[in-house]
């Protein structure tokens, strides 16, 4: 990723958190949306794991100018989806949610630069996670 994808991350993901939940049940509406048979694999109460997703993309957004401790900690964030047996191909699903989500709260902010440097930030986490549940 580079700096100005970075900065790019940072600042829309910072607009969007300042409005408190909104980004985090937006995306697990849509993905239940997209792919109900998701569910299933979700025991924790909704407004709790939207929260501990929109945590975790906190951290790891607000870290990305150490882009090795993202995905050393992508990769333990992995190991630990191992167990949770989502299918590999739910993080599409994933990735078109949270693309989808974040285009939703950003509105007029929302442009082909920002979701390009989200993809590629997902891509990164992606492949970091796969790589983790190697293990
Ligand atoms: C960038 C991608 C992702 C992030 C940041 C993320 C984040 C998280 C976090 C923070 C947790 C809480 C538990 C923990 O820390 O281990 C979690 C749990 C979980 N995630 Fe993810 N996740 C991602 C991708 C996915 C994908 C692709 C799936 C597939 C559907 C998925 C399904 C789950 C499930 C089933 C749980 C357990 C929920 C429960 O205990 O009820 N996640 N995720």
């Amino acid at each position: 990723m580079n700096s100005n994808q970075i900065s790019l991350i940072k600042s829309t993901w910072g607009e969007v958190i300042s409005s408190g939940d909104s980004v985090g049940q937006s995306f697990y509406t849509i993905l239940f949306e997209k792919d109900p048979g998701l569910k299933k694999y979700f025991t924790t109460d909704p407004i709790e794991q939207a929260r501990k997703f929109t945590s975790m993309i906190t951290f790891f957004a607000f870290k990305l100018d150490n882009l090795e401790y993202v995905i050393s900690e992508a990769r333990e964030l992995g190991r630990r989806h191992k167990f949770y047996k989502t299918p590999e191909s739910a993080y599409k699903t994933v990735q078109n949610a949270l693309i989808a989500a974040l285009a939703e709260n950003l509105r007029d902010k929302w442009d082909a630069e920002t979701e390009q440097a989200w993809n590629q930030l997902y891509l990164t986490l992606q492949s970091a996670m796969l790589e983790g549940a190697l293990v």
